[in-house]
């Protein structure tokens, strides 16, 4: 149930879940420690997510450049996601939980592509939240992709010839990214929270945040947690989005 102090709820919000690594570190235990209390978070949060009506929650889990990591910490990651999805699939089924997976998941290990494959089939009829997990997501591999997509199908169809038709239109783009209408038809996010205290976007949906708002706290994601989620989701309600117009004057 939505018990906000708003009805102006953020249709879409997405998530960079960062600090694992930190939080471990504090505690002097390896950084695999960290990503396990990260993914403890992340049910919460999702079930917190669902339970307040939200349509749309995104959240960066692997980005395409974090296989610079050491392969003990990259293997350790995909790993956990086959676990993730062993002990968590039932919750988030009986939540209602719709789950997709943008970037380039594949390329994972087969392990974990089965694993994210049987989590997306086990949820395609649930109805409630749709729950997108950016894995092995690079916001420029995103837009590249799209453009070559665009390529592709105009020399397939002939398309410039036939219709005349040679720019490409920014609606072209939109439609051909992971969270295009060609794929997900996932709408722009309304609310872009960064954990930890990092404030950048790290090539995390980087044509669709153009208009989010932007929340960074000092929060290391394992510590995130639906208290202060809920203060973030007020702030943004607050919020005076304008979108290079000027505010209506209240009459
Ligand atoms: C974010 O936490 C999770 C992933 C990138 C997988 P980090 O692992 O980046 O944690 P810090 O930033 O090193 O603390
Ligand atoms: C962004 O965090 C990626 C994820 C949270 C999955 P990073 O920790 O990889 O970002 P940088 O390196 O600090 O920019
Ligand atoms: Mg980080």
């Amino acid at each position: 149930m939505n018990d906000l102090k708003t009805n102006n709820l953020p249709r879409h919000i997405a998530i960079i879940m960062d600090g694992n690594g930190r939080w471990a570190k504090h505690r002097g235990k390896p950084r695999l420690f960290g990503h396990r209390a990260g993914a403890t978070s992340m049910k919460k949060i999702v079930i917190a997510t669902a339970k307040m009506g939200i349509e749309y929650l995104t959240v960066y889990a692997f980005s395409t450049e974090n296989w610079k990591r050491s392969t003990e910490e990259v293997s350790g990651l995909f790993k956990l996601i086959i676990q993730y999805v062993a002990s968590e699939l039932n919750e988030l089924i009986d939540a209602n939980v719709h789950i997709n997976v943008i970037g380039d998941y594949k390329k994972l290990p087969d392990a974990s592509v089965k694993a994210l494959d049987k989590m997306i089939d086990k949820t395609k009829y649930n109805d409630g939240l749709k729950f997108n997990i950016a894995i092995n997501y690079g916001g420029r591999d995103d837009i590249t992709r799209a453009v070559n997509q665009i390529i592709r199908e105009r020399e397939i169809n002939n398309l410039s010839f036939k219709t005349g038709k040679t720019e490409v239109t920014e609606d072209d783009i939109s439609k051909h990214l992971y969270t295009g209408k060609m794929n997900f038809d996932i709408p722009d996010p309304d609310l872009l929270i960064r954990t930890s205290g990092e404030q950048r976007l790290s090539n995390f949906l980087i044509w669709q945040s153009s208009y989010s708002e932007l929340i960074f706290t000092k929060t290391l994601w394992p510590d995130f947690d639906e208290e202060e989620y809920r203060s973030l989701i007020e702030a943004y309600s607050n919020r005076d989005r304008r979108y290079g117009g000027i505010k209506e004057e209240i009459k």
